[in-house]
């Protein structure tokens, strides 16, 4: 390469790093350790976890479930991309204090997902709606081909915390609000299968949050993440909690939850979930309600 041209791309690596550490918003942008401590104000310790203590996301097929994978679309419980992959996990951590004591109004959830060589973390605080997002860096845990990696994940006490965890800023612009946009938790027919190991048949997804509660989300990099409703005045279907786009109809596993709602009496409010479906008809799979109501905030 010839020198001048060496210059130039030096230069301009230098002047892209430079860009990159102004943030066009003005929002500053947190490392990984300086996010942690944000969350642990609000949440508690994070806790480590290991891919393997989770919970087997069952698949069902006729109602019986089975030990291998089956076609796209050939199982009862679809994932969100219509697969009937086993070996997916999932787990619940209770909240604790900073001395160990529990801290029930608190919940972690782990989630390893089929296929994926990282794992994610929603933690949520169930009295003040504050919410963390956490996702592994792509490549930290081996590829979950089936087995599940046997790593326990790093808390920010560890050296290696911010080797293992995104930074705020990489994990805003993934936009996981596009999807978990009414409520911290989506309860697909797919990952409430999954129960706890206490033989209560209680899922290991905490109970699915009423129309009121808070929700909102640690960090100034996420300030600019939409988080709202469908507001269908009158719908009954939106009576007892709140729905967004891809909760109430996922297009690609087109889950039918007029089997399934409301708890008590299935199939009672099909012209609401109608109206609901015919509603979404118009948008994208996985779009953000564009005349959504803003969920209750935290303050
Ligand atoms: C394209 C939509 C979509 C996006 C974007 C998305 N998720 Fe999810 N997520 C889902 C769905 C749907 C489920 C329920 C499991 C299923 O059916 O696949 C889920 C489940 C989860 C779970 C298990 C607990 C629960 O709510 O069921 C965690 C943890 C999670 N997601 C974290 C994240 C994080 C962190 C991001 C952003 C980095 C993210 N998700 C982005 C759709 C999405
Ligand atoms: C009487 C209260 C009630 C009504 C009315 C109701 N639901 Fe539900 N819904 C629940 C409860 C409780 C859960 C959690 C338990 C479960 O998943 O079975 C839930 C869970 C859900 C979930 C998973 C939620 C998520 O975001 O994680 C969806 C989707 C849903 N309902 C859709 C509907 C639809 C569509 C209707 C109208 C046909 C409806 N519900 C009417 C009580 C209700």
């Amino acid at each position: 390469m010839k020198k001048t041209a060496l210059i130039i791309l030096l230069f301009s690596f230098v002047l892209l790093l430079s860009q990159c550490e102004n943030d066009p918003d003005g929002a500053s942008e947190n490392s990984a350790l300086v996010q942690a401590g944000l969350i642990e104000a609000e949440l508690g310790p994070i806790p480590t976890f290991n891919c393997e203590d989770g919970i087997l996301i069952p698949i069902y097929v006729n109602g019986t479930e089975v030990f291998q994978d089956q076609a796209k679309y050939a199982c009862d419980n679809p994932d969100l991309k219509g697969e009937c992959l086993i070996g997916s996990r999932i787990g619940r951590i209770e909240g604790t204090n900073s001395d160990g004591t529990p801290r029930p109004e608190v919940v972690w959830v782990f989630f390893c997902r089929r296929g994926d060589n990282f794992a994610q973390m929603i933690g949520h605080n169930t009295t003040t709606g504050q919410t963390a997002f956490l996702e592994l860096v792509d490549g930290y845990l081996p590829t979950n081909a089936y087995a599940q990696p046997n790593v326990n994940v790093p808390v920010p006490s560890d050296a290696n915390y911010a080797d293992a965890w995104k930074a705020p800023a990489d994990i805003a612009i993934q936009g996981c609000n596009s999807c978990h946009s009414s409520d911290p938790f989506i309860h697909s027919r797919w990952v409430a299968g999954a129960k706890m190991a206490n033989g209560t048949n209680e899922p290991i997804l905490p109970e699915v949050a009423t129309s009121q509660s808070k929700y909102c989300v640690i960090g100034s990099e996420f300030s600019n993440w939409e988080l709202v409703h469908i507001d269908l005045t009158g719908n009954n279907c939106l009576s007892c909690h709140r729905l967004s786009n891809i909760n109430a109809w996922n297009y690609e596993n087109n889950t039918d939850w007029d089997l399934y709602m409301p708890p008590g009496n299935p199939g009672s409010m099909s012209t609401d979930y109608q109206s609901i479906k015919d509603y979404l008809q118009n948008l994208g799979a996985f779009e953000i309600d564009p005349n959504g109501t803003d969920v209750p905030n935290c303050d």
